[in-house]
């Protein structure tokens, strides 16, 4: 099994710097080659330049994008790991995704998702309690982001588990997190694809597209 990590935060004493301490090396326990981005060391330049927009027509991509596809190819499955921002992921992990699945790589007007059988399972760590987090529309915001992300891309599993109210969690607490995060990973290994979380919107939207409602034929 090839496994890669898109870690998104900047600060080493984050609970997501500990996910993804703990997942990786439950990943590799349980025999996964896996491949760490970590979004920040690695300088992964996030903003769409005109270059990156242009390969969506030439396919030219800049050697940093060509370098992530090629990785996406090699993995069986994605686990992202990044704290919720403004009800959303951050900004500089929808970037790196906007560049690296960009038209003609992931997704093809014509044949739809390219990432055909792929899966993703995502950790979101939250400042806000459960019923702030729903009452805001925050699940439902990732949830559809994510699906239409991946979704519309061809992975069948999309995945998504919130941690709550992380900066004030007791150590106990913490550690529970910690062990539901190898709980939700192991999933990789003891579900076959497609078992565990079912595409919806993307999927949904990748099927409009085919049937020319997006694109004024319909
Ligand atoms: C710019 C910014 C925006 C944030 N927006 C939200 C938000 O919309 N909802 C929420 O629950 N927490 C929000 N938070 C809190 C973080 O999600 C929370 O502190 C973080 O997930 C804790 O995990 P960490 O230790 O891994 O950073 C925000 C934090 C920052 C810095």
């Amino acid at each position: 099994m090839n496994i890669i990590i898109v870690y998104a935060h900047p600060y080493d004493g984050s609970f997501c710097k500990g996910l993804l301490d703990t997942v990786s090396s439950r990943l590799q326990s349980r025999g996964a080659a896996v491949k760490v981005k970590d979004l920040v060391k690695m300088k992964f330049d996030a903003v769409m330049q005109p270059d990156d927009l242009k390969a969506a027509r030439t396919e030219a991509y800049t050697d940093e994008v060509k370098r992530e596809q090629a990785d996406v190819l090699w993995a069986d499955a994605i686990v992202t790991i990044a704290p919720i921002w403004f009800g959303a992921m951050p900004g500089f992990l929808k970037g790196y995704f906007d560049k690296v699945f960009m038209t003609k790589f992931a997704y093809d007007e014509r044949i739809g998702g390219k990432l055909q059988g792929k899966r993703v399972f995502s950790l979101f760590t939250a400042g806000s309690n459960d019923p702030y987090l729903d009452m805001a529309g925050q699940y439902e915001c990732i949830n559809l982001s994510m699906d239409n992300l991946f979704g519309s891309t061809g992975f069948v599993d999309v995945a998504t588990k919130f941690y709550q109210s992380v900066p004030i969690v007791t150590a106990e607490e913490r550690k529970q997190y910690l062990t539901e995060a190898i709980q939700f990973v192991d999933q990789i290994f003891d579900c076959q694809p497609g078992e565990v979380g079912q595409v919806g919107h993307g999927g949904l939207l990748t099927k409009l597209h085919m049937q020319g409602y997006l694109n004024g034929r319909v």
